[in-house]
């Protein structure tokens, strides 16, 4: 079944995002900038091509089955991911970190955690859709694979969406 190949591959990347947001953490909490430099590099470089193709071909493709609604969270989700990925992107850049942008990185961090298990479940609703609605997902996916754009050079360039 597609579905269950689709699902392989989405449970890969959320556990590779997961990983290596709980790593950032530990990167910040223990002022390890050059591996905050790393991780959130890394993580712009995951979730550009993951969130371009949610937002291109899977998210539109779930509105028959959660409607409008619940489906402007989960961009809303995107926005605020974007914002924090943003911010950490300044923080890593700077020389020391404060005990208190130590504690606003961990909060940003953690702020875009429940995303990552919110997509995961999607794949259930997955299931629901033919096998062409998914081949058009995976499509979509791989040609966001090859522009490789990351997070923000997507967010700056291509994504319609206004912050
Ligand atoms: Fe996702
Ligand atoms: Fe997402």
């Amino acid at each position: 079944m597609l579905a269950d190949q689709f699902a392989e591959i989405f449970r890969d990347e959320h556990r590779q995002v997961r990983d290596t947001l709980l790593g950032l953490i530990r990167a910040f909490q223990e002022r390890d900038l050059s591996r905050v430099r790393l991780l959130v590099n890394q993580t712009a470089t995951l979730t550009g091509p993951h969130f371009r193709y949610e937002e291109e071909a899977l998210y539109p493709s779930l509105v028959e089955i959660f409607g409008e609604e619940y489906i402007e969270q989960l961009y809303g989700d995107h926005d605020r991911a974007i914002r924090t990925a943003k911010q950490l992107a300044q923080l890593a850049g700077q020389d020391a970190l404060a005990e208190d942008e130590v504690s606003e990185a961990v909060r940003g961090v953690r702020s875009v955690l429940p995303h990552v298990s919110d997509c995961q479940g999607l794949a259930i609703m997955v299931e629901c859709l033919s096998d062409a609605q998914v081949q058009a997902i995976l499509d979509v996916r791989e040609r966001s694979l090859e522009a490789g754009l990351n997070l923000l050079e997507w967010a700056d360039t291509v994504r319609a969406r206004a912050l």
